[in-house]
């Protein structure tokens, strides 16, 4: 596929492609919601000086947050007024009596809790790691040993009373076994022997429906064993094992995987010669129907471009059903490799032999629409939520959330494969890096935690896009509709247009039509100015007089129109308008006065032309 593409000619059509794409509509975000418009709810942990929060953690039986540093938890409830409360989760409470000179354990694993335990936590000292489920008065429960000891870590996942995890080599020497773990009734299963070096980003399961149809499916990159520099230095790749792998015999894959199939990931433009490799992000919509499972991946390349792709889970299972293998042709009829067995210690010497050399499939698994393409936002972590909808053919928009490295959060709309950046949020009050991203999809909270900062966005909150119907429709976004009052929250019963084109919306709605109307009196001669926000990226604005149009001023975020020496002659009626994909709008609109400054008359003036307009506007 890509394999013969130079560095130059990637580098050129990469360069290009960005030109290209940098005049496109939606290259930037439409809105930028900060704190000076927008109110966010922030938390700060209590000592600042320790290593920072590292990840957050929801409880799946409440709506508590937890936030997990690498020594310490804090816990994020909605008691009034809400905080950020430390939390102490005494695991090793008797070894540490014992010889109080280790006592000093780090939080290795953190992840949300199974059988009504809001978390599920471990623990790592210099001697050994212990597993607990932890209950909601936080004390642990249910412990257990894991056999690895020391470096258990992130992504990992519960299926049944299993627990699958992963390991990174480290390049630090420590000779450690990279891959996918499992420690199952006191027993690990352990990964197949690789040298180079992994990053895994995700493990998903599905139990099945049968004993033998559950598998384990994980999204990794690897080190690519060719140094060459023509080729990429991460090779992105998913692989699938049985649930119902027990390892194979005394004599071979003892305790190891016997059912591990691989398959590269492509993510890319094969027509334009893109292609991104370096894996970073992975957020699932998992559907009833796992066949339906839609995963979608945040990749980078070697220019640190970004690129989002999106795989169907059928089109996975189809390549892992494809049967052909890079390697040399495979003699194995049934069982074939990978195929789930009762018991995998039985099977032949030489089936167990193909599988210990990792076997990969020929076929590579291709995004099931075009990338989504960026080509110069930095994103570092990726969510998705699906919002229902009444005008898309589907029910639901599917919108990623994505944090940026400079600490900005992007809220997209992934549309046909065109991204449209609905908002930027900027929830720090300085350049930060986003630790760890978590959404609340029942809520539509989103959590973002920088090393000592918890700070909660409300997706659902639509009061940046103002009260007239025409800036709210324009925004796209999903979570806002206009009520015929106001940009409020979608409830699916009413209008919304992500997809541009229906332009009748607000025109046919007489009650939109509420401006601003406001009196401005200034003495003659005098400097003077007026201001109108422009809130959308994507819009022009002029201010209109007597139908002549003015152009603006530009201000930092403000259109500006400046009298520096104002004369009765500019009195009058003043309209900032807005067009945007040809919607016109007025955003401001304001009666200027001009008053002779000794003459006595004007106030009279002035207020009959007062009492006037509040008598035309109300
Ligand atoms: C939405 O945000 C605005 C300002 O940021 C705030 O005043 C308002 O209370 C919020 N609305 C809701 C429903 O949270
Ligand atoms: C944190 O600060 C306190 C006092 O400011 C100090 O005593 C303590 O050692 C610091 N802890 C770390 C881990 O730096
Ligand atoms: C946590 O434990 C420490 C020492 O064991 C104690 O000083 C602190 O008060 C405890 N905090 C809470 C919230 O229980
Ligand atoms: C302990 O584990 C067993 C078996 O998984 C489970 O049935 C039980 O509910 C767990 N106990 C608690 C308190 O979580
Ligand atoms: C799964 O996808 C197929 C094809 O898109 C569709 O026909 C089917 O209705 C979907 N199933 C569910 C449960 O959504
Ligand atoms: C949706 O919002 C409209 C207007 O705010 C309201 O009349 C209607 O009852 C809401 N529907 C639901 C299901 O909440
Ligand atoms: C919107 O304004 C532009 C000028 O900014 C004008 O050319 C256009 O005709 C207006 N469109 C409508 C529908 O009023």
């Amino acid at each position: 596929m890509m394999m013969g593409l130079r560095r130059e000619d990637s580098l050129l059509i990469a360069l290009s492609w960005i030109t290209f794409s940098g005049f496109t509509l939606g290259f930037n975000a439409r809105i930028r919601v900060n704190r000076e418009n927008a109110e966010f709810l922030s938390f700060q942990t209590p000592s600042r000086n320790r290593t920072g929060i590292l990840k957050l953690i929801r409880d799946p039986y409440s709506e508590n947050i937890y936030a997990g540093t690498l020594h310490d938890l804090y816990i994020l409830n909605s008691e009034k007024p809400p905080a950020l409360k430390p939390v102490n989760v005494s695991i090793f409470d008797l070894e540490c009596q014992e010889r109080p000179e280790d006592c000093e354990y780090s939080i290795s694993l953190l992840k949300e809790g199974r059988n009504g335990n809001p978390l599920f936590m471990c623990k790592t000292g210099t001697e050994f790691t212990k597993c607990c489920d932890v209950s909601s008065e936080h004390v642990p429960v249910n412990c257990t040993e894991p056999w690895h000891p020391s470096h258990i870590s992130e992504p990992s996942l519960h299926v049944g009373d299993s627990l699958y995890y992963t390991l990174a080599i480290r390049n630090n020497g420590q000779t450690v076994l990279s891959g996918l773990y499992r420690w199952s009734m006191e027993r690990p299963t352990l990964p197949l022997s690789t040298q180079n070096e992994q990053r895994y980003v995700k493990i998903l399961a599905n139990q099945g429906y049968l004993p033998l149809d559950g598998k384990v499916y994980s999204f990794y990159i690897e080190k690519n064993w060719d140094q060459n520099p023509e080729t990429p230095v991460w090779i992105p790749l998913v692989s699938q094992i049985c649930l119902a792998d027990r390892g194979g015999n005394k004599a071979l894959l003892h305790n190891r995987w016997t059912s591990m199939l691989t398959a590269r990931l492509f993510c890319g433009d094969e027509k334009n010669h893109l292609s991104y490799t370096e894996l970073l992000d992975v957020a699932v919509l998992e559907d009833t129907e796992w066949q339906n499972t839609t995963i979608y991946t945040l990749f980078k390349n070697e220019y640190n471009l970004r690129a989002v792709c999106v795989y169907k889970m059928s089109d996975i299972l189809h390549v892992f059903r494809s049967n052909e293998f890079t390697s040399a042709t495979d003699p194995f009829s049934s069982p074939r490799p990978g195929e789930c067995v009762q018991n995998s210690q039985a099977l032949s010497p030489a089936l167990l032999r193909f599988m210990g050399n990792r076997p990969e499939l020929k076929a590579w698994v291709t995004p099931a629409q075009n990338p989504l393409l960026f080509s110069h936002h930095h994103y570092t972590h990726l969510q998705v939520d699906r919002v229902e909808s009444s005008n898309s053919e589907n029910g639901y928009h599917d919108v990623l959330l994505m944090s940026l490295d400079s600490g900005k959060v992007h809220k997209i709309l992934d549309q046909d494969g065109k991204p449209f950046i609905i908002a930027e949020y900027e929830p720090f009050k300085t350049r930060t890096h986003i630790s760890s991203m978590l959404l609340d999809s029942t809520t539509k909270k989103l959590f973002v935690s920088s090393s000592s900062e918890v700070i909660q966005i409300d997706l659902r909150n639509c009061s940046m896009y103002g009260n007239q119907c025409q800036p709210c429709v324009m925004a796209r976004d999903p979570y806002c509709i206009w009520d015929w009052t106001e940009c409020s929250h979608n409830n699916r019963s009413l209008k919304q247009d992500v997809n541009y084109g229906n332009e009748f919306i607000c025109e046919k709605d007489d009650r939109t039509i509420r401006k601003r109307h406001t009196l401005s009196i200034v003495s003659e001669d005098s400097i003077f100015f007026l201001k109108c926000p422009m809130e959308s990226q994507h819009a022009s604005y002029a201010w209109y007089h007597q139908g002549m149009r003015r152009e603006c001023d530009l201000i930092e975020r403000d259109c500006i129109l400046l009298f520096l020496k104002i004369s009765s002659m500019q009195e009058g009626v003043y309209e900032c308008i807005a067009s945007e994909n040809g919607y016109n709008w007025t955003v401001v609109e304001k009666y200027v006065l001009v008053s002779s400054g000794t003459d006595t008359r004007t106030s009279h003036v002035v207020l009959t032309c007062f009492l006037f307009l509040i008598y035309v506007i109300y």
